[in-house]
């Protein structure tokens, strides 16, 4: 694999970064994942926008000129043999000094600057979207600011964990009885028809799916009523689904081991994939 890294492109075992960097010492980085379908890119503007804030809320100085961003992920794509899949992209603080709670100098700082593809062969068709996914609640740990995309992973990964353990493929956070969001995704209910999922705010993450989904549902006769639900209203629900770069639109089957509906996808989650599909492509 090709990967750049601060400029450069690299095959991956030659991009190296300082063990001293902000990063990998203070989890003092942003990132973005965007979606690769045949070759193209999903909703690659809207990425570019969601890092612009991120780096922007952490104070880290835009290190990309206009349009660049872009010109780095198509050359990805051209130097790497990737069908579907996606681009990780971070930044981080860098590291102009030893490690220090305080951020060094603007001045100083450069930022250190990542991108890699991750190719995964015939995405659109996987097991999660034919079948769909099982989760458990996990209380919501994270810090409040969950709207910048931070690398600070640690406890969504130790929620996969959970879920791993408990023999289901994911976690929803829970946060003063409303579910926040899936541990790296947006999540959804239906009833009566209607979709419903949490309003933003720095509660969760603005997912670059979710406003997409959203755009193109306006366009349909369903409606949508942003507000948070209870893993019990989840339960009782018709229908359930998550979205993200990596997953698109996936149904949800069960929570906490009580099935969503008939315990098969259903016809509103299925309908909407294909449509988040068409329109993204
Ligand atoms: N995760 N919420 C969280 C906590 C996420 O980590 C993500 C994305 C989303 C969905 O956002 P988007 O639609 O912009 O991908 C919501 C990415 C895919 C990841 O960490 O791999």
């Amino acid at each position: 694999r090709i990967v750049y890294l601060n400029g450069e492109y690299l095959p991956e075992d030659k991009a190296k970064v300082s063990i001293f960097d902000r990063g990998f010492v203070m989890g003092d980085a942003v990132y973005e994942v965007t979606a690769v379908v045949g070759r193209k890119l999903l909703d690659f503007a809207g990425h570019e926008a969601r890092l612009t804030r991120s780096l922007g809320e952490i104070g880290i100085e835009n290190p990309f000129a206009e349009g660049e961003l872009l010109a780095i992920h198509r050359e990805l794509l051209a130097r790497n043999d990737i069908e579907d899949g996606g681009i990780y992209l971070q930044v981080s603080r860098g590291n102009p000094g030893d490690r220090d709670f305080v951020f060094p100098d603007p001045a100083v700082v450069k930022p250190t600057v990542v991108l890699y593809t991750q190719s995964k062969p015939g995405v659109l068709q996987s097991e999660s979207a034919l079948h769909g996914v099982r989760v458990i609640s996990v209380p919501e740990l994270r810090w409040h600011r969950r709207d910048i995309k931070t690398v600070q992973l640690l406890y969504p990964s130790m929620a996969k964990m959970m879920a791993k353990k408990a023999h289901v493929d994911d976690a929803w956070f829970v946060e003063d009885g409303f579910v926040t969001e899936g541990s790296s995704n947006n999540v959804y209910i239906v009833k009566d028809g209607v979709i419903i999922t949490r309003p933003l705010s720095t509660d969760i993450l603005h997912g670059i799916t979710r406003a997409a989904l959203l755009r193109y549902v306006a366009e349909t006769q369903i409606a949508v009523e942003e507000r948070p639900f209870t893993i019990a209203e989840a339960q009782a629900a018709d229908e359930s689904f998550l979205t993200s770069a990596s997953s698109f639109v996936t149904p949800v089957v069960e929570v906490d081991g009580v099935a969503v509906g008939t315990g098969k996808p259903g016809p509103i989650a299925q309908r909407l994939r294909e449509i988040y599909i068409e329109e993204a492509l």
